[in-house]
């Protein structure tokens, strides 16, 4: 016998209000943010608001493991949603329930929480995992680079998915607590301050924060043998440097430059106002790879940038990112120049207060030996591609056309300008249309053309990026 339950319409209304309408108002998030040259990077459907990792590596079989929590709001209503990783999870939860969870494309992770995330939820993922950073390769690619002692993390425009689960794109920036057990005597470098650091059963674990958003791309992480310097600014921020034990005769060099950090970023504050970040530093582990790059406050310094004596010029370089690049990101990959179009004119800058050069000299230099037939010109600054993201071209065409700016708006208003684009989007994102607009706005005149021509024309500007003849 069946007894039918008869609901008051008032409670059943309130329980259609409790209960979603239909699962079908549940979608996935997306597997990638939408970047227009990394379709797969970062993912759609939420926010991260905070990374906590806590890790262990052991340098000789190169394993980490270790647990990720990350604490984020779902921007729709997800029935599933991806992070970004390369390593095996081997345990997922999502607000406390074990989640389902696949590994699927190239680095992405599935997770199906137990149940569905209504839109703006502040939900906490657990994310256990573990493997061998080295034995994960994107197209034949490694943003890890194994030492002899250790391991590193630090590429662009990836490397997270090589350490940790996350939405990796700089569009989804977040606060970071980086926690990592070595053995004894060894060390592990990351952004931010040492909080503290603490050995027991032959294992020394290091306690890291970085307090300002942060783009994923920009976390480090360094275990290896380092000698380490620390100080405190004149502004009584903590200066952490570390220099692998095994960088032979480049030591000296490496030294002669990063100890120098506090001095550049004071002259930088003079350009592009307050420093943006809790901590300063630089670190230069035992790699084999020439570049450099600006991880928050911490810059990686590849040994081979200092076999020529001290350089402080990319000292400068990674600093200014901090300002350029760390603190007003890309709100997409395509908008790189505003990263290293004004981390290369910074080096011009510097350069003039030096005087080895003004930056009108330099980017008469680059004009004048840039031939019209020489490939650099068919590199567009302004959306140069993601095979040529990092060409010389972005870097010193991209300061041409900071030059060129210059020129047109007059010193007045081309520093006021540097100095209030990082003020403007701080510890945001931004575009280069954004930073043309602005231009116009702080100079009250139309700079489209101009911009135009530096940034988006695949040939050799007619004239050069010389100061206006007076009439
Ligand atoms: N943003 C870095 C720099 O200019 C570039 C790193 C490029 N990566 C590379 N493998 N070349 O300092
Ligand atoms: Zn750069």
């Amino acid at each position: 016998m069946h007894r039918r339950i008869i609901v008051p319409s008032a409670l059943a209304a309130s329980l259609l209000l409790a209960i979603p309408a239909s699962a079908a108002d549940y979608v996935p998030g997306a597997p990638g943010i939408g970047d227009s040259y990394y379709p797969a990077s970062g993912n759609g459907g939420y926010d991260v608001s905070h990374y906590d990792l806590r890790l262990k590596y052991q340098p000789a079989t190169d394993l980490l493991e270790g647990t990720a929590t990350i604490l984020a709001r779902t921007t729709q209503n997800l029935s599933r949603f991806n992070l970004d990783l390369g390593l095996k999870a081997s345990e997922v939860r999502v607000d406390g329930r074990l989640a389902k969870f696949t590994a699927t494309g190239d680095h992405e992770l599935e997770i199906v929480p137990a149940v569905p995330l209504p839109k703006n939820k502040q939900v906490t993922v657990v994310v256990r995992y573990a493997g061998k950073p080295s034995e994960f390769k994107v197209d034949g690619w490694s943003a890890w680079h194994r030492t002899p002692d250790g391991g590193v993390a630090a590429q662009e425009p990836d490397s997270a998915a090589w350490w940790f689960p996350s939405n990796d794109h700089p569009r989804d920036k977040a606060t970071f607590d980086v926690s990592v057990s070595v053995p004894d005597g060894t060390q592990a470098i990351s952004n931010g301050v040492l909080q503290s650091q603490s050995s027991r059963l032959g294992w020394t674990r290091f306690n890291w924060r970085s307090n300002k958003p942060q783009a994923t791309y920009l976390a480090t992480l360094a275990v290896g043998k380092f000698d380490i310097t620390t100080d405190t600014t004149a502004n009584g921020l903590p200066v952490l440097n570390a220099y692998s034990k095994d960088l032979g005769d480049n030591a000296g060099a490496a030294r002669a430059s990063i100890e120098r950090t506090a001095e550049v970023a004071e002259w930088l504050e003079g350009v592009f106002g307050p420093y943006p970040f809790n901590a300063l530093g630089g670190y230069v582990p035992n790699v084999t790879s020439g570049y450099a790059l600006e991880t928050q406050t911490r810059p990686f310094y590849s040994p081979r940038q200092f076999a020529n004596g001290a350089n402080v010029s990319v000292v400068v370089h990674e600093l200014a990112h901090q300002w350029y690049g760390d603190s007003v990101s890309v709100r997409d990959w395509k908008d790189i120049w505003v990263n290293e179009g004004f981390a290369r004119y910074s080096q011009w800058l510097w350069s003039e207060k030096e005087g080895e050069g003004t930056a009108q000299e330099l980017a008469d230099y680059v004009y004048a030996t840039r031939t019209a037939e020489d490939p650099f010109w068919t590199v567009r600054p302004g959306d140069p591609g993601p095979d040529d993201q990092f060409h010389i071209a972005v870097y010193d065409r991209g300061a041409l056309a900071l030059q060129a700016l210059r020129n047109e708006i007059g010193d007045e208003d081309f520093f006021a300008i540097l100095k209030g684009w990082p003020q403007r989007f701080a510890h945001g994102n931004a575009r280069v249309a954004d930073f043309v607009r602005y231009a116009e706005e702080v100079s009250g005149r139309p700079l489209a053309a101009l911009f135009d021509t530096w940034l988006y024309q695949p040939a050799k500007p007619a004239a050069g990026p010389s100061p206006a003849t007076a009439q």
